[in-house]
């Protein structure tokens, strides 16, 4: 599989260009204070179901007077936001006219592993890649970027980040706003690092320039009426604890992949790389005011990017104490507060739609990462707690499959974070439901549909997630931190989902075996009896529906009818595989006992 690679700044490069960059950039923000501020730049929108993008290279004037080069998608920053419906049949052509390789993942979409856009699907200058797909997700906020291996931090720090929205007519017929960029409003939260060229620089620990919607100091125009804000922190490293001016409240409608059962009064909202919310503020009767969306950082506990502190204990080497957003509050977007319009929502509804998290009857596989130093790496450096990170002492490599399971297995998985600082944890494929975290019950913010979960420093969450609807023996999915610097420094891995054995991989079943199985369903027992005359042995094999064996064993043929004890199994649909005289006869039961 071939690796592509990418030039970026050698870090040390960076560490020390960037000091001078700082003070550069910290003129440039007081010249920026005394002017306007920007407009907010509402990414414009493509209507499925065919979206023809080109992911291309431009420039970008950020700050008055300056030409930083950018990538975009169909433009110069960023990309358009597609708006999608569940049930589309979705055909993307997207051209990548880089001089470089690239790919494009729809994050939070339920899609195979062909179309899921992961570091294999990888597009070559000028080629064109045409996923096709269905849209299964209900209604949500979900965004797309590139994931290629080590390339995802520099293709997404130069501005290759875009929304999706989807729709359903569930989340349609809710009396709350609809009106994209006016009521409805993409809020893609970042901050990059810009070097004393203004060039965008990979230096994580050195973003200082804080961005909406790829716009510097933000004002929007809200009609004083009852706001839907989409947020998304697509930041590569930084936390934001998002709250309103004055405190505020604020409704929390949507978690990750989709809408909450009912809405959520709050005042403080954290928002890690990758993860999005949707709320809802309420500005009526604000006509002539302002609000601001500000970051309370100083809230942050010390070891979440963002904090004063990320728990590196001394530093010395890196920058990050000399960042002067980490350990602030700051202001993202202000509001300027007008006229409603026509058609205004001024009420915030209470009941949502109706959740349905996954059981854990019937969980079927185990997990448990743990995100750590690396050992080997431990050895040499001392204060390691500053990585790399592995997953169980992992890192990811492209021909290598961490883990195989099967379709419509379902899983817990535990994630342990032995270091110091917190990870946003991430899989494609799927989304999950949250069953403790630290141990205790989930905090009612993170109760809904998720796919990217923070974890603290020395602390534990654990998920239910099932792989529902789609195999492929050979493309994976991917799990990692969202940390965009931990992932493409390899805290990732990947795993198949293959179709269960079922009737299909088992041997085909010969026809002049005739044996037959009662009762069917069977409780506590089941009994094999053959219509024909038996000869020699028997063997028997028992598998559950995944096509997992359960037991397998050799019986005398004169000991037909056979009586097969069942009570142990759980519920289900399974197969008896029966092979006599090199012949085999599968037979299909059901277990229903509980
Ligand atoms: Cu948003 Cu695997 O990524
Ligand atoms: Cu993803
Ligand atoms: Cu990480």
């Amino acid at each position: 599989m071939s690796r592509f690679f990418y030039n970026s700044i050698p870090i040390e490069m960076a560490i020390t260009s960037s000091r001078i960059g700082i003070a550069l950039l910290l003129l440039l923000c007081s010249i920026q204070q005394l002017n306007a501020q920007n407009a907010l730049v509402i990414p414009p929108v493509l209507n499925g179901p065919q979206f023809n993008l080109t992911v291309q290279s431009g420039t970008t004037a950020f700050y008055p007077n300056t030409t930083t080069p950018t990538y975009g998608v169909n433009g110069n920053l960023l990309a358009p936001t597609l708006i999608m419906h569940t049930g589309d049949q979705v055909n993307i052509s997207l051209q990548n006219t880089l001089n470089v390789s690239t790919t494009m993942h729809w994050h939070g979409l339920h899609v195979s592993p062909m179309n899921d856009g992961g570091p294999h699907s990888i597009i070559q200058p000028g080629a064109t890649w045409n996923p096709q797909f269905q849209v299964m997700n209900a209604a949500g906020t979900f965004w797309y970027h590139p994931h290629g291996a080590g390339q995802t931090d520099p293709q997404v720090s130069k501005g290759l980040a875009g929304m999706i929205i989807v729709h359903d007519a569930a989340e349609l017929a809710l009396p709350i706003p609809h009106t994209y960029g006016v009521d409805d409003v993409p809020v893609i939260i970042q901050s990059k690092a810009f070097d004393v060229l203004q060039q965008i620089a990979i230096a994580t620990e050195e973003d200082t320039a804080l961005m909406v919607n790829g716009t510097i100091h933000p004002y929007y125009n809200a009609p004083s009426q009852v706001l839907r804000l989409r947020l998304l922190n697509g930041s590569s490293m930084r936390v934001y604890n998002i709250g309103f001016s004055n405190n505020k409240v604020f409704y929390q409608i949507a978690t990750d992949a989709g809408l909450r059962d009912s809405t959520l009064q709050l005042t403080r909202l954290r928002l890690a790389p990758g993860e999005r919310s949707e709320v809802l503020i309420d500005l009526s009767g604000m006509n002539g005011q302002s609000l601001q969306l500000i970051a309370y950082n100083a809230e942050l506990p010390n070891g979440f990017y963002g904090a004063a502190q990320v728990g590196y204990g001394t530093d010395t080497i890196m920058d990050y104490p000399h960042n002067f957003l980490n350990g602030q509050n700051f202001e993202l977007l202000n509001f300027q507060i007008g006229a409603a319009t026509s058609g205004a929502v001024y009420t915030i509804p209470t009941a949502l739609v109706p959740l349905t998290p996954f059981t854990t009857t019937g969980v079927t596989n185990y997990r448990s990462m743990v995100l750590d130093t690396l050992r080997t790496l431990a050895a040499i450096v001392p204060t390691a707690s500053m990585g790399p990170f592995g997953i169980n002492q992992h890192t990811y490599d492209m021909d290598t499959i961490n883990f195989v399971t099967t379709k419509n297995a379902k899983e817990i998985w535990t994630i342990y974070n032995k270091t110091l600082v917190a990870h946003p944890f991430h899989i494609h494929g799927m989304h999950f439901f949250l069953l403790e975290r630290s141990g205790q019950a989930v905090p009612k913010q993170e109760q809904g549909k998720k796919d990217v979960v923070l974890v603290y420093p020395n602390d534990s969450v654990k998920f239910i997630t099932q792989w529902l609807d789609f195999a492929d023996d050979e493309m994976p999915y991917m799990y990692h931190c969202h940390m965009l610097h931990h992932e493409d420094d390899g805290m990732m891995g990947q795993f198949i989902v293959q179709n269960a054995i079922g009737i299909q991989q088992l041997p085909v079943s010969s026809t002049t075996l005739n044996f037959t199985l009662s009762p069917n369903p069977a409780s506590n027992k089941i009994t094999l009896s053959s219509k024909s005359s038996v000869n020699e042995m028997l063997e028997l094999k028992l598998f559950d529906w995944m096509g997992q064996l359960k037991w397998s064993k050799l019986v005398q043929a004169n000991q037909l009818p056979l009586t097969i004890p069942v009570e142990n199994q759980a519920n289900g649909i399974y197969l008896l595989q029966v092979n006599n005289q090199g012949a085999t006869q599968l037979l299909k039961f059901t277990i229903q006992n509980k």
